[in-house]
């Protein structure tokens, strides 16, 4: 095929010279007649911790493209690191794939391997890629090694969770949790939960975009180099046989998704990235297919932060593909790979070395493991539940709600010892969705109250407009649909309503008419504390952010507009 960086290299006159010679600076001028041009779009960066190892991991897909008979291009990238982005780094995804997507189109390359890891990074690479559509494959950086405190497992995020509620109930000692830093964050490599990271790494293999097998390399394993520069060889390959993300990208592809996220007790996270990236290749991919195809799915894969292990241990014990071997019948058999095979071609030979990480189909952790959407008065456009993370007596709760109008709100009250709740209340906290925050930050998880804590409660029903960390568990409803800084209904339920909650049903209402909700004005509090940015990114994002059961793309994103650039500079 005719290669796209030819419109900058090919030929003798001014401005192929000024764009080869800029270019060249040593290198031979073979390198620029005829061989595909292959950018790495790199997210490395020492303030995304999680993706500080990927210049590493760079090298070797630059040795795997020069031995394919490619040049490398390295392209350092918007990177998002999850712990450090304020106000959260959600409200950066679209910015950083609006940013790679012009990158790419804007200079002179013919493929790209993508290089992700921190959660926001793979999402945000793959919506660049498909809306510019050139020949793209991805490289995930991989998890840490497994973290140990005190002889036992210590999951990244999970973990924190976890001994800051031991601290705040007394029973573990500052100076130990201070301790405990080093010991859960041991090696390069993103969260080694099945946190949001994790779960993008995966889903995205299911999805075609990685070679199959590579997913959940540990970050420190010398596998994960092998990968890398055989990756880099295939990206070549890749510009040579045209295949682009919107040449084997379909919704059989997301239907495999969507059935390893089931399967592997994937992140909440998944359900918004990847409606996305289904909204840039124009796929018709809706949040009901999340429960339809993810509702059948035997939760297979026993990981923190609902189980027990730690994605090394998932790596051990065979890897995603052998998960998949297991609901190999539920996939679609048509989908393919960015290797141009099927992805159940790459099964059979799959093999689970250890059950008690990866069970198998007979003996499932969970029958039906798919993210659940609920529907009702409060949730007219929808929300989630991922009930493998929630507490099965708590999928039926009916319970009298405590409003927050605000984050700052729920700071300020929850640990008030005067505070009117009980282990039967629902917490509601509103203003955390894509536009009222903005950017929708994982605060659905709300701790719980100081004073249920010591009395042993450890979850309650609650139910909020943003997201949840992947590594966090419990009884939370999220995502719900249209935020209430957007007019949903959630902007008018008040402390005291009765709320119903019923997975099984997928109904999620508050014990009010239509009538009386539509008598009710929203809440001062609540309304002042709606972001409203006045200029920059914040402003664009205010304006334009589509809601969460879309994936929250920004409107004029969705879609493509391809690789071609119809005017040059000079
Ligand atoms: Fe980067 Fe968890 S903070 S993956």
């Amino acid at each position: 095929m005719e290669l796209r960086s030819n419109q900058w290299y090919a030929g003798e006159d001014r401005n192929a010279y000024i764009h080869r010679a800029w270019m060249r600076r040593g290198v031979p001028d073979d390198a620029f007649r005829g061989r595909p041009q292959i950018a790495i779009a790199n997210t490395a960066s020492d303030l995304t911790p999680c993706n500080a190892h990927l210049t590493g991991v760079a090298q070797f897909v630059k040795n795997g493209i020069l031995e394919a008979g490619g040049v490398p291009q390295e392209l350092p990238v918007v990177s998002l690191g999850e712990t450090n982005v304020r106000p959260t780094a959600m409200l950066w995804r679209n910015m950083a794939a609006m940013s790679t997507e012009e990158m790419l189109r804007a200079n002179p390359i013919d493929g790209v391997v993508l290089l992700g890891g921190c959660d926001k990074t793979i999402p945000s690479l793959l919506m660049a890629a498909a809306s510019v559509d050139i020949p793209a494959v991805v490289i995930p950086g991989g998890p840490m090694l497994n973290g140990t405190f005190r002889g036992a497992p210590l999951g990244c995020g999970t973990g924190v969770w976890k001994l800051s509620e031991e601290v705040r109930a007394g029973k573990l000692s500052q100076d130990d949790f201070t301790r405990s830093e080093s010991a859960m964050i041991r090696s390069a490599g993103h969260c080694n939960t099945m946190g949001t990271a994790s779960t993008m790494a995966l889903v995205a293999e299911a999805l075609g975009t990685i070679v199959p097998g590579i997913a959940g390399t540990p970050a420190a394993d010398a596998r994960l180099s092998e990968a890398a520069q055989l990756t880099g060889r295939l990206a070549v390959d890749l510009v040579k046989d045209g295949r682009t993300p919107s040449t084997f990208l379909t919704k059989g592809s997301f239907h495999n998704a969507i059935v390893a996220l089931a399967a592997i007790g994937g992140s909440t996270n998944a359900v918004v990235h990847l409606l996305a990236i289904a909204g840039r290749l124009g796929i018709d991919l809706t949040v009901e297919d999340f429960d339809r195809i993810g509702a059948r799915v035997p939760l297979l894969v026993d990981l923190q932060p609902a189980g027990r292990h730690l994605m090394e241990d998932l790596f051990r014990a065979g890897g995603l593909l052998a998960v998949l071997r297991e609901v190999k019948d539920l996939l679609d058999p048509e989908a393919l790979t960015i290797t141009g095979r099927p992805l159940v071609d790459y099964l059979d030979a799959a093999e689970i070395f250890d059950r008690e990480v990866i069970s198998v189909r007979e003996s499932p952790l969970q029958a039906d493991a798919g993210i659940a959407l609920l529907r009702g008065n409060l949730a007219p456009d929808g929300a989630i539940i991922k009930p493998a993370a929630a507490t099965p007596d708590l999928l039926q709760h009916r319970g009298r709600a405590l409003v927050f109008d605000s984050i700052e709100d729920f700071h300020e009250r929850i640990d008030d010892p005067e505070l009117d709740v009980d282990a039967d209340s629902v917490m509601i906290l509103r203003g955390c969705g894509p536009k009222g925050y903005p950017g929708m930050p994982e605060v659905s998880n709300m701790p719980l109250p100081t004073k249920l804590l010591e009395q042993g409660v450890r979850d309650m029903v609650r139910i909020c407009d943003g997201r949840m960390s992947g590594t966090a568990y419990g009884t939370v409803v999220l995502h719900v649909a249209p935020e209430a800084a957007a007019g949903g209904p959630l902007a008018l339920v008040r402390t005291g309503d009765w709320i119903v909650l019923d997975v099984a049903g997928r109904r999620l209402d508050v014990e009010l008419s239509a009538e009386e909700l539509a008598a009710r004005e929203p809440s001062a509090a609540m309304t002042e504390a709606f972001a409203n940015p006045q200029r920059g990114w914040e402003r664009l994002y205010v304006d334009h952010v589509q809601q969460a059961d879309t994936g929250a793309d920004l409107d004029f994103l969705v879609g493509a507009s391809g690789s071609e650039v119809p005017r040059e500079s000079h």
